[in-house]
């Protein structure tokens, strides 16, 4: 996908002091670099930061780190966060492929919100629901595993609950509507997600745990 551009990004989102900017030098210490032992959740592809930044603001007992590939994603996320306090909260550029350079086994819930599909064939590897993936959070999970997926990709879907299940991962909730669920999940909007509601169409949700 495009997204904008935007001048000085780089030079923006280095100068957020919410941006750990050698993340691996956190491997294993993310519970000192946050100054707790409350739970640690992870969002990968956070984009313009609506979700994780809400999800900091709602659970200040719990920390919460967004990770973001494209630099010009994350200048809105800082933007907002100059206005904010949010000790419980940290920002990573870069690719999800690097994770377990990053984490230590010290990582309580993954978020996949609205990620790209990459609906070609060609392209499955890239898809954060891929076996490969699944293996590369197995590196990062404390004990259990926990997922938590929304997407309005009916295909993205579908393969995401065969792969999730193939990996022996149990549905704690599924929802083919998440918006018009009989009974309500709790929910953050993100960007792309509002957009969607507007249009009408449904959000697909999903919570995958491994209990070890
Ligand atoms: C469709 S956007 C969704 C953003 C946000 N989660 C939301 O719901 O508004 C997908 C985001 O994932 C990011 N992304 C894609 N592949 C990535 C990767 N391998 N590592 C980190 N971020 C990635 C993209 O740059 C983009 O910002």
């Amino acid at each position: 996908m495009e997204y904008v551009k935007f001048k000085n990004a780089d030079i923006i989102v280095n100068n957020s002091d919410y941006l750990v900017k050698k993340p691996t030098n956190y491997k294993n210490k993310w519970h000192e670099l946050f100054g707790n032992n409350n739970p640690i959740n992870l969002e990968l592809g956070m984009g313009r930061g609506e979700f994780i930044i809400n999800m900091a603001k709602n659970y200040p007992n719990r920390n919460f780190i967004g990770l973001e590939l494209n630099i010009n994603q994350m200048v809105k996320a800082v933007e907002k966060l100059s206005k904010e306090k949010l000790p419980n909260l940290k920002l990573i550029n870069c690719d999800a492929k690097e994770i377990d350079k990053i984490f230590g086994k010290e990582i309580n819930t993954i978020y996949l919100t609205f990620s790209e599909p990459w609906p070609k064939k060609i392209d499955e590897k890239k898809r954060f629901t891929h076996e490969s993936f699944l293996k590369l959070y197995d590196k990062i999970f404390k004990k259990d595993k926990h997922i938590i997926l929304k997407t309005d990709n009916k295909g993205f879907f579908a393969y995401s609950l065969e792969t999730l299940s193939n990996y022996w991962y149990v549905f704690d909730r599924v929802s083919l509507d998440l918006h018009n669920n009989e009974i309500p999940i709790p929910n953050i909007m993100t960007n792309f997600e509002k957009k969607y509601y507007e249009e009408k169409r449904p959000i697909y949700y999903l919570d995958a745990s491994f209990k070890n």
